[in-house]
């Protein structure tokens, strides 16, 4: 007869989603990705693991990242991993978790647009406001600092965080509305632009990337309905343009195609 005890763990283990074991090569650089069940952060972690990287592909649900899960099936070197970026107990957990694995990209991908009438002259809500700053702003910061020391372990020593260009000033203010998400982005700019100030002396590089119009959720959500570029096209470049980063880009915001944008 089976136990009540046994019977409740078997229970639990029958409704828990298998995660694919992970097995990283030692040899093979490393790369942590925030938002990688959909959009950019999935296509990072394919081509990321095409080129044989060790791939910690993080998302607030791996139980419905059914793309990243068909994925890590015939892959290996991609461990899924649950992380709200929201969430001090989730990130410190992780970090925890992969204490001593160098991590040579950091790849900071989660954001969200906001709901735009929310962040309309008329019609604010401020709640919206805190979401999306906790998640745009607050969210790169706290995954870099939590992750500071398998970055400084690791050969490459990159903290990348994906867009800005709606936070400046010369893109910005080109067009009304839009505040919080614009805000949030100008507030993601200033921490990791200071990031980069207190580690100046440790070698890290820190580089904000802005990775074009990507026909993504988000970019639906944001209303815009003109040209974009797919999210493999966009993750390709953006994967290069990581790989070619100079000290003169540490500290600043960079398109996809390597233009400065000045903030
Ligand atoms: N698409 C563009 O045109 C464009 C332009 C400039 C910059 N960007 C930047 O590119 C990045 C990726 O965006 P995308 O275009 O790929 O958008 P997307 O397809 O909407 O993906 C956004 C990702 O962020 C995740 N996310 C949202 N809230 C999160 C949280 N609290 N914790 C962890 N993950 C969270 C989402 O996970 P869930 O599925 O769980 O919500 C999803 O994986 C964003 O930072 C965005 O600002 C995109």
């Amino acid at each position: 007869m089976v136990k009540p005890f046994l019977s409740l763990v078997l229970l639990t283990l029958l409704h828990t989603p298998a995660l694919c074991a992970a097995e990283f090569d030692a040899g093979a650089p490393t790369v942590l990705i925030t938002g990688s069940n959909r959009g950019l952060g999935l296509e990072f972690a394919r081509q990321y693991a095409a080129s044989g990287w060790n791939v910690i592909a993080s998302c607030r649900n791996p139980a419905k990242a059914d793309d990243l899960q068909a994925l890590a099936k015939n892959n290996t070197q991609i461990a899924i991993e649950t992380l709200d970026v929201t969430s001090d107990e989730q990130v410190s957990a992780l970090a925890k978790r992969y204490e001593g694995q160098p991590i040579d990209v950091l790849l900071n991908n989660a954001g969200i647009y906001g709901t735009l009438e929310k962040q309309t002259l008329g019609s604010f809500d401020f709640e919206e406001a805190k979401r999306i700053y906790d998640i745009n702003s607050l969210g790169s910061l706290r995954v870099s600092v939590a992750f500071i020391d398998n970055v400084l372990a690791s050969i490459q020593k990159k903290i990348i965080s994906l867009g800005g260009g709606m936070g400046t000033q010369s893109i910005g203010r080109l067009f009304g509305g839009h505040y919080f998400m614009k805000m949030s982005k100008s507030a993601h700019l200033m921490a990791m632009g200071v990031l980069q100030t207190d580690l100046k002396k440790t070698g890290v590089m820190i580089v904000m990337i802005s990775p074009g119009r990507v026909d993504t959720q988000l970019m639906r959500d944001s209303g815009w309905t003109g040209p974009s570029i797919s999210a493999e096209e966009s993750a390709r470049h953006v994967i290069e343009r990581i790989e070619l980063l100079e000290p003169k880009n540490n500290g600043r915001l960079i398109t996809y195609d390597g233009k400065q944008i000045p903030w």
